[in-house]
């Protein structure tokens, strides 16, 4: 998305927003209001975060703020491929941390980001429920089970060659 494009939020937004603004503390409501308008725009670019920034009456430093510092936003769409990392408990403590390091080292790109050839993306997910797997990655829908940061070439390989 250009990032000097004006975007128009949906009316369902937009009607959201206004019922938020008339409640106390409105400002509260913004990371709910960043929920909706990443599901529906699949990502939160800086032209939507203006359009938020605006009606919400919040600075724009501090939307943009709030829009990258938790990691289910994102500010790139999502590649054809997207790589999520489980990070729940079971498995972080079975070494899904070193898992991530090695997408992020084989790609080239970090947590939240995606490739220019708008292959890949990854990001991170808490339990899905497969514990006794851990660690667990999906590719899209393709769940990968007891990865270790070895296997990682393997699957990148395995999904370019899917294509
Ligand atoms: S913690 Fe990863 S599947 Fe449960």
């Amino acid at each position: 998305m250009d990032e000097k494009q004006i975007v128009q939020l949906p009316d369902e937004i937009c009607e959201f927003i206004d019922s938020c603004m008339e409640k106390p503390h409105p400002q509260s409501y913004l990371i709910a209001v960043l929920h909706k308008v990443q599901e529906y725009f699949g990502y939160l670019a800086d032209p939507i975060l203006d359009e938020v920034a605006y009606r919400m009456q919040i600075p724009t430093a501090n939307v943009s703020g709030t829009a990258t510092f938790y990691h289910f936003f994102r500010q790139q769409p999502k590649g054809k491929y997207a790589i999520s990392v489980c990070l729940g408990t079971a498995c972080f403590v079975n070494g899904a941390d070193e898992v991530l390091i090695a997408f992020q080292d084989e790609l080239g790109i970090q947590l939240g980001e995606t490739t220019t050839d708008g292959q890949f993306s990854i990001e991170s997910s808490r339990c899905v429920g497969v514990c006794a797997l851990a660690p667990v990655v999906l590719v899209n829908e393709q769940v990968y089970s007891n990865v270790t940061p070895q296997q990682v070439p393997d699957i990148l390989n395995s999904v370019r060659a899917a294509r």
